[in-house]
């Protein structure tokens, strides 16, 4: 029995959780089974909504609020850090004409031919949607929704615009801003966020340069709000180190991956407990912005291109038709995997609830006996057993 004071922090009350382990807000693959498997065990699940249709993100939340009666959060991608003009319209096509595509570079063009077995050929001509899906006008109209259905808590990834901060504190929700950065941490902090995500370099999907050990002493020290550290953490040693550097709690993302909870493919729950640690890959090539992926040959054909990688919409609306097909169809060879290094400490599927108690008991143990215990050979303790 895990003696969960010894991890009260200032982040759990600011959340109202009992355990300082927050679910990452992952995109397409944090849904409502994992985020009500994390609340229930003590700590904050989250939504992912980075791209989602607005149908999707109300129906999630209400699906949420029927397996779970505690909190928990839906986390929002803004592609933008502030914006004073109209929200949506600027550098953007007029929304009832949708963008023009850009074509295909002819490196690429392999990729389009050659789909795997029994992957569906992509469609040349996708249909268009009229709102972008990573404008900041979707974003918002996002968070309308959050807003609507009274979410208690706010995840803002990539930027956290002034704005977005201000309505979301204005319907009393608890913003966290993920950053990378010192300088981003001080900016989101100066917005009134309420908490900072320091997500390292080793995090899977959108990362910085600054590696997790030393982003989060040096945000602690900066901030006077609570930090959470991120970015390779899979452990209860970890969690009882990033205690030990002043973090006020820990997210988790590529941990959860490897959960029966996690809406992600079969395959690439496979490849995260067999991972090698020069699997990943920070590239732009999915996105336009630097985002850490499983290798393949598609992060591979890229090389000496980048300098024709679009920036954050474009490349992604360039690239997805081509990968998404591959995606549905579980193919890791060609398909966008955000994938953190610390996969290489998951070794088991394990059910979201066992892996959040497991890591509270093991940190709550390390700091009950002054830290020691963690050099122990037999590691087994530290893992869940597996479903
Ligand atoms: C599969 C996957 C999808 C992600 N999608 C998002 C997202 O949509 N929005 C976001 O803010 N962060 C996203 N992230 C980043 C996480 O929020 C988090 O910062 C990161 O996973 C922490 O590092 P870790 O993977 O080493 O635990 C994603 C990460 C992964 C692994």
């Amino acid at each position: 029995m895990t003696n969960s004071r010894l991890l009260q922090t200032e982040a759990c009350r600011r959340l109202g959780v009992s355990l300082p382990i927050v679910g990452a807000p992952m995109g397409g693959v944090a849904g409502p089974e994992l985020a009500a498997a994390v609340s229930s065990a003590g700590g904050l699940g989250m939504l992912g909504h980075a791209n989602s249709d607005l149908a999707a993100v109300r129906e999630e939340i209400r699906h949420v609020k029927d397996l779970i009666d505690k909190p928990f959060g839906v986390g929002l991608l803004f592609p933008t850090s502030d914006r004073t003009e109209p929200p949506g319209l600027v550098h953007e096509p007029p929304q009832d004409s949708p963008p023009e595509r850009n074509p295909l570079p002819l490196f690429l063009r392999q990729f389009q031919a050659v789909q795997p077995a029994g992957v569906p050929a992509p469609s040349r001509s996708p249909r268009p949607r009229r709102v972008r899906p990573y404008s900041l006008e979707a974003a918002e109209q996002r968070l309308d929704i959050v807003i609507e259905e009274n979410v208690p808590v706010l995840a803002c990834g990539l930027g956290t615009p002034a704005r977005v901060v201000k309505r979301a504190k204005a319907h009393g929700i608890q913003v966290i801003a993920l950053v990378g950065s010192r300088r981003a941490a001080v900016e989101v902090e100066e917005r009134g966020v309420d908490i900072v995500v320091a997500q390292g370099h080793e995090a899977g999907g959108h990362t910085g340069r600054t590696t997790t050990f030393v982003l989060v002493p040096q945000l602690v020290d900066a901030l006077r709000i609570p930090v959470l550290a991120a970015g390779g953490i899979s452990d209860g040693r970890q969690l009882a180190a990033a205690l030990m550097l002043g973090a006020s709690g820990v997210l988790l993302g590529t941990r959860l991956l490897a959960t029966p909870e996690a809406r992600t493919a079969d395959s690439h729950k496979a490849r995260v407990v067999e991972m090698r640690e020069d699997d990943t890959v920070v590239s732009r090539c999915y996105t336009g912005k630097p985002s850490r992926v499983l290798r393949n040959a598609f992060t591979d054909a890229w090389k000496g291109h980048e300098n024709e990688i679009l920036p954050m919409p474009e490349q992604w609306e360039m690239v997805e038709p081509v990968v998404a097909p591959a995606k549905a169809a579980g193919s890791l060879t060609l398909a966008n995997w955000p994938t953190g290094q610390g996969a290489v400490l998951v070794r088991s599927i394990a059910p979201a609830a066992e892996v959040v108690r497991q890591l509270a008991a093991e940190a709550a143990a390390l700091i009950s006996n002054g830290g020691s215990g963690g050099e122990r050979s037999d590691r087994e303790g530290a893992r869940c057993s597996g479903s």
